[in-house]
């Protein structure tokens, strides 16, 4: 049985922009907000060099990462071509205004990643 978490209010993430939720273990999770007000989760990391995508600059369905600007999908978190990779997405639901998130998935779904600031790699480099 899905379990539902809640997060925040809607008013609490910026619009075009995100909120992050750290976890115990592994990378953040972002909750973006479009124009629209559509809610969308992703794993704060890029998939191209694990960049925050959290503090990137959303439009539309989707999100440019702050490092190299690679376009994420923000419902499958998919690179848009010619680039390629995904990074995971998380259910999220907006209940009135309020955005609730799937505590078992937040619990379990990519704990493996590492925070950006502890991936060990010179993220802020240019590709
Ligand atoms: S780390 Fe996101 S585009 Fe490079």
């Amino acid at each position: 049985m899905q379990e539902w978490k809640r997060l925040c209010r809607l008013g609490d993430i910026p619009p075009l922009g995100a909120r992050r939720v750290q976890r115990a273990q592994g990378a953040d999770v972002a909750v973006f907000r479009t124009a629209g007000d559509r809610v969308f989760a992703l794993l704060d990391r890029c998939p191209h060099r694990g960049g925050p995508l959290s503090q990137g600059i959303v439009h539309g369905e989707r999100v440019s990462c702050p490092l190299h600007q690679w376009s994420i999908g923000l419902a499958d978190g998919a690179a848009a071509a010619p680039d390629e990779g995904s990074t995971p997405a998380f259910s999220v639901q907006l209940r009135g205004d309020e955005v609730w998130l799937d505590a078992a998935e937040l619990a379990s779904r990519a704990t493996e990643a590492l925070p950006a600031s502890a991936c060990g790699r010179r993220c802020t480099e240019r590709a």
